[in-house]
């Protein structure tokens, strides 16, 4: 196998720049170049005083260790391809907008382009491996276009590598991955192509966690994983009605449930409904796929768990106005938390967009308040969510507060979007003397401690929990 000295990364995104500056720092002896079309976002990840492009705990330690070192950040993407001999391609894939399969199948656009650029400049042999999640088969469409297009005489070896990270715990997910998964074709050439690539791994992930599979298990195994995470949600969220509309609760649904070493612990909080940029467009690129395979029962299978997530922030939005009774046309609406998940700056398919257009629909005024998304970034994503309305007047309904407990004042009803552990911290009691009465708490999260909330006067619902009987 080839000993693997220059990585190239096309793609500096949140998947891009977390995975290969930790594999700069575990690889002291590899020298990595993470390129990207985007001269902003090469900028920030090369700024003076650590201002990254993304929000992520530990990433700024990791490059303050690598920059410079051996890992750089550029835009001269035809010199990093021409010097690696691996390269990783991990641009966007998102849900196509238009064109065949619209809203359902992954739009590949980014990956051929940078497919392109490889046939195009590489003048030695490489390993090309897909880092972006891809629908099934990708990878033999890129050997397909890299064999069409380059220069004569040399080899281009396909591994599927998908990144299992989760925003917001991508460090230690990194560093301690629960396994790294390696596709290949199963050829001599192909396992050979794998073993370089473990190599580089085994500098400081177990062997024994590093799995070997076949090119198309590897590239299904990512839709899989994600499509079940997504289903543990979903299942749990439904459940959740059922609590609200009995005086279940579901904290101790998932509990009891979860106890079960089966079933497992983890992933069972309900929620206002999970977001992100993967798990609804990985699920539909799987709906896609089932529905190309002729398996429509497969299909809508797997699209009931996107459905019930629609079905969930509808669900919450509805009962904000319910409760409110039954308007809240010019009423005050707080929403704290904007971003998808806590621990991150992400919006992607955030919830919180979701019950703000809910609201601003219902002409509520909305505050809006998030300790790690900026302003410019939800003006952008308001816009996006009401096309119709022009920003002055989305603009005249919100609010963008400099902190949470600005944002909780004077207002008729507080909403917890996303689970920040500082909204925990809030002195309520305080926040309470400024509300508008009776003063409305909505958790969407399940964070606050209710019955102490109830104690200081407010009205609260918390997702999942109904009243007793
Ligand atoms: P991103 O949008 O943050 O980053 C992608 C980057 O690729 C962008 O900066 C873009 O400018 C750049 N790019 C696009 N085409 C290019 C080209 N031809 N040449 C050079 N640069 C180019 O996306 P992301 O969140 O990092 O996701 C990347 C892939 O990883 C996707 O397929 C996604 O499904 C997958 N993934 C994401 C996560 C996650 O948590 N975000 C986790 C696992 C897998
Ligand atoms: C996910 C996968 O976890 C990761 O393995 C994959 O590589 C990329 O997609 P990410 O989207 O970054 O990661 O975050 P994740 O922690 O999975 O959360 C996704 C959404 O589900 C968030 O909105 C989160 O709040 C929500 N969620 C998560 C719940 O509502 N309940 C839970 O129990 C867990």
């Amino acid at each position: 196998p080839v000993t693997v000295k220059k990585i190239c990364c096309i793609g500096a995104g949140y998947v891009g720049g977390p995975t290969c500056a930790v594999i700069a720092l575990k690889c002291p002896d590899i020298t990595v170049t993470i390129v990207d079309l985007n001269k902003a976002r090469i900028d920030a990840w090369n700024s003076p005083d650590y201002k990254l492009p993304i929000y992520e705990p530990g990433l700024d330690d990791v490059v303050k260790q690598a920059r410079g070192r051996n890992l750089f950040f550029s835009t001269e993407i035809d010199k990093a391809i021409k010097e690696a001999d691996l390269i990783f391609v991990s641009v966007n894939t998102p849900t196509k907008k238009s064109g065949v399969g619209a809203g359902f199948a992954a739009d590949l656009n980014y990956v051929e382009s940078a497919t392109r650029r490889i046939a195009a400049v590489a003048t030695s042999s490489k390993i090309v491996v897909e880092k972006s999640t891809v629908p099934m088969r990708t990878a033999e469409s890129m050997r397909t276009i890299l064999e069409a297009n380059s220069k004569p005489g040399l080899r281009f070896d396909i591994l599927s590598n998908p990144e299992f990270l989760a925003e917001g715990t991508a460090i230690g997910d990194l560093f301690a991955p629960d396994r790294v998964l390696i596709g290949s074709l199963q050829t001599p050439e192909g396992k050979s192509a794998a073993s370089s690539l473990i190599d580089v791994y085994a500098h400081w992930v177990p062997k024994e966690r590093i799995l070997t599979v076949g090119l198309w298990s590897s590239e299904l195994s990512k839709l899989a994983a994600n499509a079940m995470l997504a289903q543990r949600i979903s299942s749990i969220n439904a459940l959740s009605a059922i609590c609200e509309a009995t005086g279940a609760n579901i904290d101790e649904v998932a509990h009891a449930v979860g106890k079960d070493s089966r079933v497992g612990p983890k992933f069972l909080r309900a929620s206002v409904g999970f977001g992100g940029s993967c798990f609804q467009k990985d699920i539909l690129n799987l709906v896609y796929l089932s529905e190309s395979l002729h398996l429509p029962e497969v299909a809508a299978y797997w699209r009931q768990v996107v459905t019930m997530n629609e079905y969930q922030k509808r669900r919450f939005s509805k009962t904000v106005v319910d409760t409110l009774f039954n308007t809240i046309t010019g009423k005050n609406i707080t929403v704290l938390g904007f971003a998808f998940k806590a621990d991150t700056g992400d919006t992607r398919e955030s919830a919180a967009i979701t019950l703000i257009r809910d609201f601003l629909s219902e002409r509520a005024r909305v505050t809006i308040y998030d300790p790690q998304v900026d302003e410019a970034q939800i003006w952008l994503d308001l816009q996006e969510a009401l096309p119709d309305t022009p920003l002055e007047n989305i603009k005249k309904q919100v609010i963008i507060a400099p902190s949470a407990l600005a944002a909780a004042s004077n207002t008729d009803a507080v909403v917890i979007a996303t689970e920040w552990k500082e909204f925990v911290e809030i002195d309520w009691a305080a926040v309470y003397g400024t509300m508008n009465k009776p003063a409305f708490i909505f958790d969407g999260r399940a964070i606050l401690d209710a019955d102490e909330l109830r104690k200081i006067g407010f009205t609260v619902k918390t997702i999942g929990r109904g009243v007793a009987f």
